[in-house]
């Protein structure tokens, strides 16, 4: 089966987010499957480079105003690129100028996308297109109103973005005066791109089964769940997994000291590396927490801070890892300089340092709002950090609270506590610093989550069933 995914970011070409890690991983895990998939991306000014010796597979003479064409690359594997300098050869990141702010004519760069997806996948005979967010939202559009019927499956990493832009920008899109309808792209009297793939595709899941039922309630679907609780038997929940080959305590270059569940001793190594670079003591015996993640609303990091004088009352000390909002990089630099050798904090965005923190931290902090799948949990599982996590989305799915009855039956793997709440975030604190305390308890939640399979497999499998459900319903 031919699968052609779109999305605006993939690891490794291009990254801002766990969507690109998804986008990424997810087709080396469905090629076990015997699925093939071919990711499309924008050719951003990043993305150049590796498809420089690329072969044209489609010209697309007139993608809004300009030509443009679609590459492959022996430089990018199971990767093309659409190469439209009009839109996409800028500076700045994947979204944003330089200096922050979305670019003018954004909906234009993505309905592009959108549209060379759906003719990429006609030319190419896709059994299946498989739309992630709403910057790929109108391929499912485009692909409706084609010749050839393709299905599509349209995988929501996020409600929050939901990709909408005034009504004005319709006549520009070049489809059907029809498609502008509740039955369509119409979005509270606006455009909605996630609106849009979500009417359109034949199929929709999301990263984790607790998110997808979030989503059908108002509160979770920011404006979509009526549509969504229409569409309840299309919907699917299914994990993200982690690349556990690229994810390996045992191999991983960026930690100070390598080591599995087998052996985890040589951690200590990585904790002293990590005290050193927040500029904490180093001491082996102080319980170190750990964030690491976007400084944003969803992500909690002021509930963190609200609660984090607990933490150092209980002799603990905090590395925090992110960049983000303003107002948070300035609450996290001024909580440790008010805590010195006991909190540090480091403002930006550093893979390696967040692969030392997974692998040094004794607990690895999540206290988002919500919480589509999440990574960071993943990794600290995987990595021997006990996740503290709110009770929310993916992060309720993959972490199993240390409650009296989990503890007794030899089963918990982290902390759970309500979502949204600086005071249960505390009282969460202070039950992770008494089970650190217990030394053998601690060591058994620790190897139980260093033993968890956090890897794509078991949602591989998944995603292959609703694929070829999809592609023989059409076929
Ligand atoms: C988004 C979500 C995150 C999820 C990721 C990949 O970034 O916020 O929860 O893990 O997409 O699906």
């Amino acid at each position: 089966m031919k699968v052609l995914a779109v999305a605006s970011e993939a690891y490794p070409l291009i990254k801002t987010g766990g969507l690109a890690d998804a986008v990424g991983a997810l087709p080396k895990a469905l090629a076990a499957q015997g699925v093939q998939v071919t990711t499309l991306l924008p050719q951003y000014r990043a993305v150049g480079a590796a498809f420089a010796k690329g072969r044209v597979v489609l010209d697309l003479p007139d993608l809004f105003g300009r030509p443009a064409r679609i590459l492959e690359s022996p430089g990018a594997p199971g990767m093309m690129a659409l190469d439209a300098p009009h839109l996409f050869d800028r500076p700045g990141g994947p979204y944003a100028a330089p200096g922050g702010g979305e670019w003018g004519d954004t909906a234009i760069r993505f309905a592009a996308l959108g549209r060379a997806g759906a003719l990429l996948a006609q030319a190419m005979r896709a059994d299946v297109l498989h739309a992630h967010d709403w910057q790929a939202g109108l391929a499912p559009a485009y692909l409706r109103f084609a010749p050839r019927r393709i299905p599509c499956l349209f995988t929501i990493h996020n409600m929050a973005y939901q990709g909408k832009f005034p009504a004005a920008v319709f006549p520009a899109l070049g489809l059907p005066d029809a498609a502008f309808a509740r039955e369509g792209l119409e979005y509270y009297g606006a455009i909605g791109f996630l609106k849009a793939g979500l009417w359109f595709a034949d199929a929709i899941n999301t990263v984790s089964p607790s998110y997808a039922e979030e989503i059908l309630t108002p509160e979770g679907g920011m404006g979509l769940d009526g549509l969504l609780r229409g569409r309840a038997g299309d919907l699917h929940g299914i994990l993200n997994g982690l690349d556990v080959t690229d994810w390996d305590p045992a191999r991983d270059a960026a930690l100070a000291a390598t080591f599995s569940a087998d052996d985890p001793a040589p951690r200590a190594a990585n904790k002293a590396a990590l005290q050193a670079r927040f500029g904490l003591a180093v001491d082996a015996a102080a319980p170190l927490f750990a964030f690491v993640g976007r400084l944003a609303w969803q992500k909690g990091a002021d509930l963190l801070l609200e609660a984090a004088p607990v933490l150092m009352q209980g002799g603990a000390q905090l590395a925090l890892l992110g960049s983000g909002d303003a107002p948070l990089e300035h609450a996290c630099r001024g909580f440790a300089a008010a805590h010195e050798g006991r909190a540090g904090a480091f403002i930006g965005f550093d893979e390696g340092l967040a692969r030392l923190a997974y692998g040094g931290a004794d607990m690895l902090v999540v206290p988002s709002r919500f919480e589509p799948c999440g990574l960071a949990q993943l990794a600290a599982l995987r990595y021997g950090a006990v996740p503290v996590v709110a009770r929310t989305g993916g992060l309720a799915d993959t972490v199993i609270d240390a409650s009296p009855m989990a503890l007794a039956a030899a089963c918990a793997t982290g902390i759970q506590v309500a979502a949204g709440r600086a005071d249960a975030l505390a009282a969460g604190f202070r039950r992770a610093l008494a089970l650190y305390r217990d030394a053998p308890t601690w060591r058994g939640m620790q190897g139980r989550g260093m033993a968890t399979d956090v890897s794509w497999g078991p949602s591989a499998a998944r995603y292959a069933a609703v694929l070829e459900r999809l592609a023989s319903r059409h076929g």
